[in-house]
């Protein structure tokens, strides 16, 4: 939770718009951070929120908000008196979208609360809607800067490919300048995340030893058990590729890969990113066979029940190839990381919850203890990132006794202790918004990038006809062990 102590500056009054106010996004997670920002001084009290609704009377539109949050943030303990409080700064502007009328509303709604001075635009609906928003919003004259900032937020998906989302690019930077833009990818939220930077950068014993001269390769992965829920809708046509690895995990390679940037700034953190998307290995029909890896869940059981099969799923087709796990192997052609493997995997449905990057170092020469014992294990320095953020060094340590054995000793440090001291990702990311930090938000050129690497992907394997099934709720996908045969350790999965 941000707290007044981890962020003193208080954005000014502003007007938060919610495009789909009555969503799951916007009950799951907008509202309980805008309430906890307000709290914590970070959102300013006479700032508005005003949820664009359709078909819905205001009042039922506030039950439904209220209804949300205890059943999602029952730690928010909203009593009647908070409620009001909160509630108080809430307005509803109906309309559909795709209606001018609502842009007009919209603009006078503005017009009578605030004056026309800032407003964050939170699109909060499918991206398809984008465009026709932003153009709405144009018409009505809410984009110019005159007097307030205006800021549109979106979230992924952007795009499904390199083409939709230069489409999307060119059709939201006709109406905003992209400093205007807030990209939202919610791992760039988490403090865990942030706190990679913060181990590269505030500890110099660790420069010396990231590069190919030490590491012998990277996995970077989130492992969830969790299925797809009640989204077959979307995820029947994005698969993990796009869902996780095209986005997230390759948001994560590039914080770990980049080059020190020359300040802590929006622009000189994105460049430095986007370096490292541009030195990616290009991949190629043979490379995608030998480098890539997709499977899907067949039922079986998650803590003791039965998890029914992917194509059993609500809303999935019985025939479907939609992959539920992907892992791809990069390369980083630049100084740095030359001949490092970073593998990055996600997969739904697997046998335990965990997202980590593991850095693992290159092996000892030989065993100067014993020339018959195998070599010790390599070290391995390891960011688990969720759900129970620590460090992990695993190094090797003399056996007690009368011997010159080893045996690996592993240290922990855990990271926040305290849970409620770890600050949501949409509260992180709506304050920059309110602030205009845009350091952890994806710049068009990234996404444009890493849409171009792994469209080689996405063409070798639009066209497939069976695919690969494990088990819910194990890890037995022996592809893996192919995929990680000469990364020192093989496959690395979460303990
Ligand atoms: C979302 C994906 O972006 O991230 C989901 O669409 C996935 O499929 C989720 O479950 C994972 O996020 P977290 O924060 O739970 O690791």
């Amino acid at each position: 939770m941000v707290t007044a102590e981890h962020n003193e500056e208080t954005a000014d009054p502003t007007n938060i718009v919610i495009f789909g106010a009555a969503g799951d996004l916007t009950k799951r997670k907008l509202m309980p951070a805008l309430i906890r920002m307000l709290e914590y001084g970070l959102l300013h009290n006479e700032s508005r929120i005003i949820g664009v609704v359709n078909n819905r009377t205001e009042q039922v539109w506030f039950d439904l908000i209220r209804e949300g949050l205890s059943k999602f943030s029952p730690q928010l303990g909203m009593d009647d008196d908070r409620w009001a409080r909160f509630s108080s700064m809430l307005k509803m502007v109906p309309g559909d979208l795709a209606d001018d009328d609502t842009y007009a509303r919209l603009a006078d709604a503005l017009e009578t609360l605030e004056g026309r001075k800032n407003a964050m635009f939170y699109c909060a609906i499918p991206p398809e809607w984008y465009g026709r928003v932003a153009n709405g919003l144009e018409h009505v004259g809410l984009v110019e800067e005159e007097q307030g900032y205006r800021r549109l937020v979106i979230e992924k998906p952007f795009g499904m490919n390199l083409q939709s989302a230069r489409e999307l690019n060119n059709e939201l930077q006709s109406v905003f300048h992209e400093r205007q833009i807030y990209r939202i990818d919610h791992y760039l939220g988490k403090e865990s995340v942030q706190n990679l930077l913060v181990y590269r950068f505030a500890n110099s014993i660790m420069e010396p030893l990231w590069n190919r001269n030490y590491i012998d390769h990277i996995q970077i992965s989130v492992s969830e058990t969790l299925g797809i829920e009640y989204r077959a809708k979307y995820y029947e046509h994005s698969g993990a590729l796009r869902d996780m690895i095209q986005s997230h995990l390759m948001q994560v390679m590039t914080l770990v890969a980049m080059e020190p940037p020359v300040e802590f700034t929006a622009d000189a953190v994105r460049d430095e990113k986007m370096k490292v998307l541009r030195a990616v290995r290009r991949f190629d029909p043979e490379l995608v066979k030998q480098q890539t890896i997709a499977a899907q869940y067949a039922s079986g059981s998650i803590n003791g029940e039965n998890a029914p099969a992917y194509v059993a799923e609500e809303g999935v087709s019985p025939d479907s190839v939609t992959e539920t796990f992907a892992a791809v192997r990069f390369y980083i052609d630049n100084w740095r990381w030359q001949g490092v493997p970073f593998v990055l995997w996600s997969g739904k449905r697997l046998e335990k919850r965990a997202s980590e990057v593991v850095i693992r170092f290159r092996k000892p020469p030989f065993n100067l203890f014993d020339s018959h014992a195998s070599i010790p294990a390599p070290n391995a320095l390891i960011f688990r990132l969720q759900p129970d953020g620590r460090v992990v060094l695993r190094l090797n340590a003399k056996k007690t006794g009368l011997t010159t054995d080893n045996e690996e000793m592993v240290m922990r440090a855990p990271y926040a202790d305290d849970a409620t001291a770890v600050a949501d990702a949409y509260e992180v990311l709506m304050h920059d918004v309110l602030t205009g930090d845009g350091t952890l938000f994806s710049r068009s050129d990234e996404v444009e990038e890493s849409w171009e690497i792994v469209e080689p992907i996405l063409e070798a394997w639009k066209d497939r006809v069976s695919i690969e099934r494990y088990r819910a709720g194990t890890w037995n996908i022996p592809a893996m062990d192919g995929l990680a045969s000469d990364c020192a350790c093989g496959w690395h999965k979460p303990i």
